[in-house]
């Protein structure tokens, strides 16, 4: 038998993790795994030979420590309704000798996975997105290594806030998900957090802001620095998100980028002090977390374990804290989001803050 691993959209730490336990159970199996590079790239176009690349047991303890992807990622969509490549995917599988692929991608790879799996073609999928917005799973490949970054640069950018006296953004990514957002801004004990999922208004933002500041003197703090973790998709009521450029990929999707910097630009004339920081791809490129490389060699385990059980058309997950298996037609569901209802705090613009306990 013989698999080919590929892994698409943009990169996440976590995929190489993924990939050496591919390796890992297949080769206890005895089966071959072949590495497809550039994502779907690899199986969309003829000539593919610098696409293909055999991955033996040896790579397995490189791998395991890399963020990144050793096989590169691209946002080659091979259904797009402008340029089907469905007939090449075939032939490729075939001309390969492969039995098997496992996609690791978000919703647009697995998607993707999914329009495959139904016309036919042997597919499973492991999830991965640092947004953690993919539907079917409570967790994606990445997230948790991105908190951690957000967290840390949270703590560093405060240093220069208070030493300055600065209202600082810090934006982080999530194109239609504030869970980065939510959970980093949680984290780091940041004073205001702005979600893609509630749009805000600007006098609103700066009466918080400065109502803080007020209160703050009176018990000795004088905390005039803010610290706002501020997501890529987040905007201003009857704005839309701002672009990075007027690109779309292949699936339909503009680059984000730029809010905290527009924020900081409107909030100056009020503020002595403010400053922007973007993390971009500081947040994506680090190396795996302990959680990272431990999910995602149990997911590279289990989607071997999908294909030798016949399982196409599936994919691993985490469900209720636990390792599953959902059909991949999950991920066209609508993403997960952050319940604004239950989860943010639209008079603070913040988490909410709420006793969770529960008898036990
Ligand atoms: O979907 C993952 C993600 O990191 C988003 O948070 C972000 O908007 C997007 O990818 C950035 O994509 P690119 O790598 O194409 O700039």
């Amino acid at each position: 038998m013989r698999i080919g691993v590929l892994t698409g959209g943009g990169d996440a730490p976590g995929l190489n993790p993924a990939i050496a336990g591919v390796v890992e159970r297949a080769t206890m199996a005895g089966i071959e795994v072949v590495g497809l590079k550039r994502g779907w790239q690899a199986l969309a176009i003829r000539e593919n030979d610098r696409h293909i690349v055999k991955l033996g047991p040896e790579i397995i303890r490189e791998y395991s420590r890399l963020g990144g992807s050793k096989l590169q990622c691209s946002r080659t969509n091979p259904v797009s309704p402008q340029n089907d490549r469905t007939d090449i995917v075939k032939e490729n599988m075939k001309k390969l000798l492969l039995d098997a692929i496992v996609a690791i991608g978000g919703e647009d790879t697995l998607g993707a996975a999914e329009v495959l799996s139904e016309r036919g073609l042997p597919v499973v999928g492991i999830p991965k997105t640092i947004d953690r917005d993919l539907a079917g799973t409570d967790y994606t490949l990445g997230f948790d290594t991105a908190l951690n970054v957000i967290c840390e640069s949270a703590e560093r950018v405060a240093h220069t806030a208070e030493s300055h006296e600065t209202i600082f953004f810090l934006e982080v990514m999530g194109r239609h998900a504030g869970w980065l957002a939510l959970r980093g801004g949680e984290s780091a004990f940041a004073d205001v957090i702005l979600i893609p999922e509630y749009p805000f208004v600007v006098d609103k933002l700066i009466s918080i802001l400065k109502e803080q500041q007020k209160e703050s003197d009176p018990l000795g703090f004088e905390h005039r620095y803010k610290i706002i973790v501020v997501s890529e998709g987040s905007h201003i009521q009857g704005e839309d998100p701002t672009r990075r450029d007027s690109k779309l990929d292949e699936y339909g999707h503009y680059s984000l980028g730029g809010v905290g910097d527009y924020l900081k630009g409107l909030l100056e004339h009020e503020f002595k002090h403010t400053r922007y920081t973007a993390l971009a791809y500081l947040q994506r490129g680090a190396p795996p977390s302990q959680r990272d490389r431990q999910i995602g060699r149990r997911f590279g385990h289990s989607a071997v374990e999908l294909v030798m059980q016949g399982r196409f058309g599936h994919m691993v997950a985490v469900r209720r804290a636990k390792l599953a298996v959902v059909p991949l037609k999950e991920v066209r569901k609508s993403p997960s989001l952050v319940d604004v209802d239950r989860l943010y705090d639209k008079e603070r613009l913040n988490v909410k803050i709420e006793s969770v306990l529960v008898d036990d």
